[in-house]
This record gives structure tokens, sequence and C-alpha cells, in this order.
């Protein structure tokens, strides 16, 4: 009892300057607000160092941290009107109508949703020997046949090989761009190109989870597609840039008939799918409009910093456009998972077609100092 009480004082003593003078309202704060009430979001120095998952340690944008502050009463609430206005948002945001949408507890959610559509069709489904596979597993757990196709030699998703292996058994492309884990972006012409010809021919769904982290977002998204009637469906979620990925929000733009064939597309779903706080973090995230753009300036300069240790080194590495860096370790990469995981830091690694190569997220400056002491030491020793 007594444990608990103080428990509880501590917290109150902790979060009370920070709520203090805040009404409980449905309304958003201003960034004004939220910077004069920074509530930190620090790591312990005894928890590891995270660059394994590829989050974003920057945090989230001091809108959302408040956002979710000023709302926790509102937990008790089912969000439907919330999420109906999240989705007012992003269809804003992509110029779209809301029967282009669909919402998901993060976007792994609505490739798990497409992939059901998909699969159930139980034709081929194409997609890269050397991404993200959740899409391309949950699609085969259907009855899909996969048809995988090797990157390129320089790390790159094959599109041309991709686009030559369609045929009339093919129900749906998949394709992750910027890649993970190798970080590539295709070229945005080749790519636009390429994928109107596949979209001919079945749905192509493109996952731009890392996208505005690339120097050329606008250029890149396949948004466009979708709006000029192509048969494209891009998937982005809240957990990359926006660091909401405890969160687990993200959504599909596709067309209205693919919502509503794969989807059924009723309002409530969403409603129920989604967290109350994590849409109001999510639609607060929206209205910051210099967040997105400041996070990729960091991101890309402590990146920029990683890839030239790496060049000193005379380690390869695929050219990164997300907000994390494949490379090559020249040992088991479970070793060097390992010994990082001895300086406490947490990596990715292991990965079965690539095993001499690691995936290291971007951190922020201070973690990225500890990281790179720790990459150079290995790496050198
Ligand atoms: C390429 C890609 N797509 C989708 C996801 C799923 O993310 P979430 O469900 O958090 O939106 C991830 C997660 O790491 C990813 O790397």
């Amino acid at each position: 009892m007594k444990t608990a009480a103080l428990n509880r004082r501590h917290f109150l003593k902790n979060t009370g300057s920070l709520v203090a003078g805040l009404a409980l309202s449905s309304t958003l704060p201003t960034r004004a607000d939220a910077q004069q009430r920074d509530p930190g979001r620090g790591t312990s120095s005894a928890e590891p160092i995270r660059l394994g998952s590829n989050e974003n340690n920057y945090g989230p944008s001091p809108l959302a941290i408040m956002a979710v502050m000023q709302n926790t009463k509102r937990m008790l609430r089912y969000p439907h009107t919330e999420c109906d206005r999240l989705l007012t948002a992003i269809a804003a945001k992509e110029g779209v109508t809301k029967e282009n949408l669909f919402l998901g507890t993060g976007s792994a959610d609505v490739l798990e949703g497409l992939a059901d559509w998909i699969g159930a069709k139980k034709g081929e489904v194409v997609t890269s020997a050397f991404t993200f596979n959740f899409f391309a597993t949950a699609a085969k757990r259907r009855g899909a046949t996969l048809i995988e196709v090797p990157l390129t030699a320089d790390l790159f998703n094959d599109i041309d090989t991709m686009a030559a292996k369609i045929t009339p058994a093919t129900t749906c492309v998949y394709l992750v761009n910027p890649n993970n884990p190798t970080g590539t972006l295709l070229p945005a012409a080749k790519l636009r190109a390429t994928v109107i010809e596949m979209a001919r021919k079945c749905p192509v769904v493109v996952d731009e989870a890392y996208l505005e982290y690339a120097d050329d977002f606008t250029g890149s998204t396949l948004v466009g597609l979708v709006k000029e009637g192509h048969n494209v469906i891009v998937t982005r979620t809240f957990s990359k840039i926006y660091a909401l990925a405890g969160e687990r929000l993200g959504y599909g733009v596709m067309p209205a008939a693919v919502a509503k064939e794969a989807f059924g597309a009723y309002p409530l779903q969403n409603g129920f799918r989604a967290n109350m706080l994590g849409v109001l973090a999510a639609t607060a995230s929206l209205g910051d409009t210099g967040f997105v753009e400041e996070t990729r300036v960091k991101l890309k300069t402590e990146r920029d910093k990683f890839c030239a240790l790496l060049g000193k080194l005379g380690r390869k590495f695929a050219p990164p456009q997300g907000n994390f860096v494949f490379f090559h370790v020249g040992m088991p990469a479970k070793d060097f998972s390992q010994k990082m995981r001895a300086e406490n830091i947490v990596i990715n690694a292991g990965y079965p077609q690539m095993p001499d190569w690691a995936r290291l997220t971007i951190g922020t400056p201070e973690e990225m100092v500890v990281a790179s002491a720790a990459v150079e030491k290995i790496l050198t020793a």
C-alpha cells in the first residue's frame, strides 16, 4: 500500500507540472504550448540503445505527446468521431477522399487485410526475395504462391524482372520503396512508368513506410497513381517518421473499389481498429507542419555521418534513403550483433540471404556517438 501510494505521489509530482494548467479538452494544443512543456522522452542509461526496429528515436511531435497527455480521460470512449476526424485530415494531406482510405492498427494491419483479399484469389504474388516480408507471408498463408525476385547486384528491387514475372496467374505485385532492409529507393520516373505498366495487369501494393525519410518524397510517392485511377495501393504508417510505433496506426490509399472489396470500407470498422490516444496523437502530428521535414533533416545528418564512418572503415553499404543503414560487417552478422549487444546496443542482423550484413537504425546524435564508436571498435578489432 505504502509503495503504491508513494509511486502514485511520485507519478503525480512528475506529471503534475506538465498537465497543470491544461484543460482536459478535446482541442489540440499548439506547438508553442507543447514546446514549453516538453515532457521528455529519454531512456535511462541502463537501457540498451535500441537501433534494431527502425523506430524514430527522436520521438514524436510534441503536439502528439501533448494531445495524449491532455486526453487520457477520453480513453473510456470508442474513437469513432476521432477516427473520422483523422481520416478527414489524412484525406486532405493525400488529396483523396475518405472512400480511398483504410485505417489500420499499424500498416501491418492494412497489409494483412490486403493479403487476405489477395491470398483468397489463390494466384501468384510477385515480390522481392529480400524485403519486409509481412505481406507476402500473410498472402502465402491464405493460399497465394510467391514469385520472389532477387535484388539487383547493387541491392535495389529489380522491378524490370518483377514486371516480367507477371502472368495471367498473378494476383498482385508487392513492392517496398525504400526497401527494407536495404534502404534503397528506386529512381522515381522509372518506378512510376514500370508501376503503371504493372498495374494494367494486376493490383500493385507499394509500401511507403519509410518514404518520408527519402530525399525526394514528393517525386517518389505513388499516391498520384491512385488519384489518376491506376490499380495501385499505397500503404503508409505513423510508426516510422511520426514516431508513434507504440500507438499502432497506419493506412492504405487505394481505389475506392478496392477499399470496398478488400475491407468492406464501412466507417465503423476504422473506429473499432484504432485506439483513442493513438488517433489523437496521429491527428496532432499531421497538424505539426514542420515536424516531418525537421525530423528528416536531423536523421539525414546522422545517417550521412554514419555512412562517412563506414566509408572510412572501407565497408560496403547500400545507399540509404530510410532511417537505417544496411552494411557489410565481414563476419557472421549474428556475431556482430552480439558484440554490439555487449556494448549495450541492439541492432538487426541475421538475414539468411545476406548473412554477413547488418541493419542499424539511425538514432539520436547522442546515441550515434556511442553506436559509431562501437561499430568502429568491432570492425577494426
Ligand atoms: C516496410 C515496412 N512496412 C510496414 C511495416 C509495418 O509497420 P507498422 O505496422 O508499424 O505500420 C514495417 C515495420 O517495420 C516495415 O518495415
